[in-house]
């Protein structure tokens, strides 16, 4: 009898297991229905307005001069052993200093960090990464090829690569997701860890459950499950979504005083013009739903989260639960005025902070 019961009970359990599966799934499923539906009414209505022009986008064929900048530091290249794909960053500093990688985030590449490349150059070794399938690394061409392992080991190759087995690592937005993650799998190659705008992923997932607000910000991650229509939407009128995105009063870069040059908002259409490139991107977010929940989550590394409060995708109440994953020194900067794209909104304040966090953490572990 007790053995029946016991059965019994592991059946049941096993069927909530199922259950709430089912229900997670057909909460991803029925709300990216719902996003896709938004955004081809969207796109309807954009293209109805002015229909003659709506397929126009133009290949951009030169690159803006500030992409060359020598002052930004020099383009390098690196083929990764585990891959075997093609790595485009660009460093600043002397080779042999402490290593500060940095990690960009959607729709974005390496040019969102030239404040930091300036800045930092003076006592460490920086680099600023084009992701796995950003601006001119690879692409592999299957949505596959973009799991969430795949781009956490890509980072860790690219630092046996250059020769260094730990790093400062910094994260936004996107970047900040893959730059937890590393954290969290690889605690011993992270010396320090600085996010910005991006919560712990644990956070991020349960709270965007139990938050309709957040959910219906985050509606961009659901929406790129579908294939090409994403891309598509962002390529009509000549990059308009992309371009409205970086410097629309409601979402974009700068609302106060540092707004992006127009040759600034060349260089993104450089880089997101060139046939496909917009793929790669968006293939980061469509294996995200079956590598969720994550099975491990504390990190043991000090860590610096900046906040950008006026982030239109991101509620500042997953800032502060983050600290609970944090196992070790944990500091929270909210900047009240600043946007979802705070390194290159606010530079002067953001590299003060880093610095500051940088310097009392070097004091701290004198002491
Ligand atoms: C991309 O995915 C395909 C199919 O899963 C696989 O054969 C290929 O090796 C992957 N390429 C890279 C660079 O990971």
């Amino acid at each position: 009898m007790a053995q029946l019961f016991d059965d019994l009970q592991l059946i049941l359990s096993r069927l909530v297991v199922k259950i709430r599966a089912f229900g997670f799934w057909a909460l991803v499923y029925s709300y990216c229905g719902i996003c896709a539906s938004v955004a081809v009414l969207k796109l309807l209505w954009s293209i109805g307005r002015r229909p003659t022009q709506a397929f126009q986008c133009k290949i951009r064929e030169h690159p803006p001069a500030c992409l060359n900048d020598p002052s930004l530091g020099t383009h390098c290249y690196v083929k990764i052993k585990d891959s075997g794909l093609r790595f485009h960053y660009v460093a600043s500093g002397e080779r042999g200093k402490p290593l500060m990688l940095l990690l960009h985030g959607f729709p974005e590449f390496w040019y969102s960090w030239r404040h930091q490349l300036r800045e930092f150059k003076s006592e460490y070794r920086v680099v600023a990464l084009d992701l796995r399938g950003y601006g001119e690394t690879d692409a592999p061409s299957h949505w596959e090829n973009y799991s969430l392992d795949s781009l956490i080991l890509d980072i860790k190759d690219i630092l046996d690569t250059l020769g260094y087995s730990k790093c400062i690592l910094t994260g936004h937005d996107w970047g900040g997701m893959i730059s937890w993650l590393i954290a969290i799998c690889y605690p011993e190659i992270v010396t320090k860890l600085i996010i910005l705008n991006f919560p712990h992923p644990t956070v991020f997932t349960e709270y965007v459950l139990q938050h309709p607000s957040q959910l219906i910000k985050s509606a961009h991650y659901f929406f790129f499950q579908m294939s090409w229509l994403p891309e598509f939407m962002l390529t009509v009128h000549d990059f308009k979504f992309l371009k409205n995105l970086l410097i629309s009063h409601a979402s974009g870069i700068g609302r106060n005083d540092c707004r992006l040059t127009e040759e600034d908002i060349e260089a993104y259409l450089y880089i997101f013009s060139q046939p496909g490139a917009l793929t790669g991107p968006i293939n980061h977010y469509r294996n995200l739903f079956s590598c969720l929940p994550l099975k491990r989550h504390e990190v043991t590394t000090p860590t610096l989260l900046l906040w950008g409060e006026k982030d239109e995708f991101m509620e500042v109440e997953m800032a502060e639960i983050t600290r609970i994953y944090v196992k070790s020194h944990f500091r929270l900067t909210i900047l009240s005025t600043a946007s979802h794209w705070l390194q290159q909104d606010q530079p002067d304040i953001v590299n003060k902070l880093i610095w500051t966090f940088l310097k009392d953490e070097g004091q701290r572990k004198r002491e």
